[in-house]
């Protein structure tokens, strides 16, 4: 998001399941898959809960809950009402990754956001073949293919067990009787304001968000009850579409074909076992999941150099940044769409080569940036605001869901008669090989711009389980600390032992190997005082940021959900009976 540019100082054995992707055919009449496969099953926890990301949402859940809906129906229904009472992250007009675990099984929805046809690899480029600040972040040219719609379709024809008008209607409720906003939502529009200002039409629908107000959305409330009475084909191929498409015209790239080619796609979550734990998370086009199992992997690899080590000290720290370098490494060189791109997922988490790459961690000082080189060589072929919740039902099923529209409001186009806010996910492509993204972090071919491939994603949304059992639901927002957050706050619980509000809430900190040296800190909790001055011996530069991540928690002890909002944010969590 902007937000993150705005610094303010200046025992382990895991297993790999292949890749497979079944593309998902939303606009045909019947599901992909047939609705129904969630048997009704004797409940193996106390109550549901969630995590999510404003009270309206958590409201909504808790309806289809009474209503006798699964994790699943409360999931869809929490992100379409997100999508009217967050509209800063929560959306229909951009895209994300749900992780499931229904009846025992582990699943992944792709809905991630498409190039459009006409996108071009150095579209971003001026004629010199610089970068043209602005052109990925803001404005119709920033816009990718949304498919938010089409993957809530998807996974609650598969695994839903309300109608899908049931699970639209507290979105639809609130967008025409409106919500009443709060001082954080305020800001930030007041912030997406001065961004967005001559550049798009975000003010004429948004410019009356302010904090007290009852906001009311009558064309988002006319295009919900289209989708909930027509399907997702509404989105992609009717009505919706044709405004989409219209808006489009003259400025951006995406037309109706575009939106018609649409398709979301169940992939093989990424699976590995860790300390005792079973991990489900994010596969490519997420840099995440491959990205935290390397996190914790390498950090179980240096058990001796992290014993006696303070949670959170100058040795801690350092520590974890000499294994993000790597990481990060490795994420800029290989990582990308595996539909465009030959990603070597299954040798990333090969267990020799995490213990390779963690014998390359010096335990006493930062290793040099410019020595940290992607992993396994450079031969490899070349070619080839976001919100978090979670929710368990009990039936002991899981749904873990990150998606994003990118920057907050993301880039500010607001669909002309659907109040949809578009997203500026392009930017998360390498617009030009070595040149970072808002995020700061860099790509190469891997990631280049192709029509109809996905940017790469940090998203994370992951689930833990112990003998076939949930035991954490866990995401963020936060771009490229996305993975770095979740990590943390898994050390924090297990390896730390600590509850898990005290987990989510302790101080967090994130180094991605560019800047050099750098730890970047947050205003929660700041890294200042003879810390600062500890790490600053050590050789790095401390850096703050406005936003470390949301996290969104559910742990399972025993048979009782313990869910946990991060209190960085205005989330709420609940045990509903
Ligand atoms: O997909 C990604 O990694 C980014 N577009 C996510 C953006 C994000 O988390 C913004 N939130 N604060």
């Amino acid at each position: 998001m902007k937000l993150l540019n705005n610094v303010k100082s200046s025992a382990t054995g895991f297993a790999l399941v292949a890749l497979v992707s079944v593309s998902a055919t939303f606009l045909e009449s019947a599901p992909a898959v047939a609705k129904g496969v969630v048997r009704p099953q004797p409940a193996v926890l106390s109550a549901s809960a969630i995590a999510v990301a404003d009270k309206y949402s958590a409201d909504a859940a808790g309806q289809i809950f009474k209503e006798g809906g699964n994790a699943v129906d409360a999931a869809v229904a929490i992100a379409f009402t997100l999508a009217v009472t967050y509209p800063e992250a929560g959306n229909i007009g951009g895209g994300g990754f749900m992780t499931l675990y229904v009846n025992g099984k582990p699943y992944f929805i792709d809905y991630r956001e498409r190039a459009p046809l006409a996108a071009t690899r150095n579209m971003y480029l001026d004629d010199q073949g610089n970068v043209i600040k602005g052109k990925s972040l803001y404005g119709y040219y920033a816009v990718g293919v949304p498919g938010t719609v089409a993957g809530m379709w998807e996974a609650q024809h598969r695994f839903g067990r309300l109608k899908w008008k049931q699970v639209l209607a507290p979105a639809i409720k609130y967008a025409t009787d409106g919500f009443e906003v709060d001082e954080q939502l305020d800001k930030r529009r007041e912030t997406a304001s001065k961004e967005f200002a001559g550049k798009t039409n975000f003010d004429t629908y948004f410019g009356n968000l302010k904090q007290g107000v009852n906001f009311k959305q009558p064309d988002l409330a006319a295009v919900l009850t289209r989708i909930a009475n027509n399907g997702a084909k509404e989105f992609y191929n009717g009505k919706t579409a044709d405004l989409i498409a219209a808006s489009m015209r003259g400025h951006g790239l995406i037309t109706k074909r575009d939106l018609q080619d649409y398709r979301a796609v169940w992939r093989k979550p990424i699976e590995a076992d860790w300390n005792g734990y079973h991990v489900i998370t994010a596969p490519p086009p997420s840099s995440g999941g491959i990205g935290l199992v390397q996190l914790l992997k390498m950090k179980a690899d240096l058990a001796s150099d992290f014993k006696g080590v303070p949670l959170n000290s100058a040795q801690y720290v350092h520590l974890i940044a000499e294994i993000e370098k790597r990481v990060f490494a490795d994420r800029a060189q290989y990582l990308g769409d595996t539909d465009f791109y030959k990603v070597p997922v299954e040798q990333l988490i090969d267990d020799p080569y995490i213990a390779k790459r963690a014998a390359e961690v010096n335990p006493t000082t930062p290793s040099d940036t410019k020595s940290v080189q992607p992993g396994l060589g450079t031969s490899m072929p070349e070619k080839a605001e976001t919100t978090h919740f979670s929710v368990v039902d009990k039936w002991g099923n899981a749904v873990s869901n990150t998606y994003t529209i990118n920057g907050y409001f993301g880039s500010g186009v607001v669909a002309e008669g659907t109040g949809i806010v578009l997203n500026d996910e392009m930017d998360d492509f390498a617009a030009k090989p070595g040149v970072p993204n808002m995020f700061g972090v860099v790509g190469s071919d891997a990631n280049s711009i192709e029509p109809k491939k996905r940017p790469l994603s940090s998203m994370s949304p992951t689930i833990l389980t112990k003998d076939g059992k949930v035991s954490l639901v866990i995401g963020t927002p936060g771009g490229s600390r996305i993975f770095t957050s979740i990590f943390q706050v898994i050390n924090n619980v297990y390896d730390f032992n600590m509850p898990l509000p005290e987990a989510v809430a302790a101080m967090r900190f994130h180094h991605q190997l560019l800047p050099p040296n750098t730890i970047f800190w947050e205003p929660y909790k700041p890294i200042d005082g003879e810390l600062a001055k500890e790490i600053e011996a050590k050789g790095y530069v401390l850096k703050g940021q406005d936003f470390s991540g949301d996290i969104q928690a559910i742990k399972i002890n025993g048979d009782t959900p313990e869910p946990v909002s991060d209190p960085r944010g205005r989330g709420i969590s609940r045990v509903i009976q």
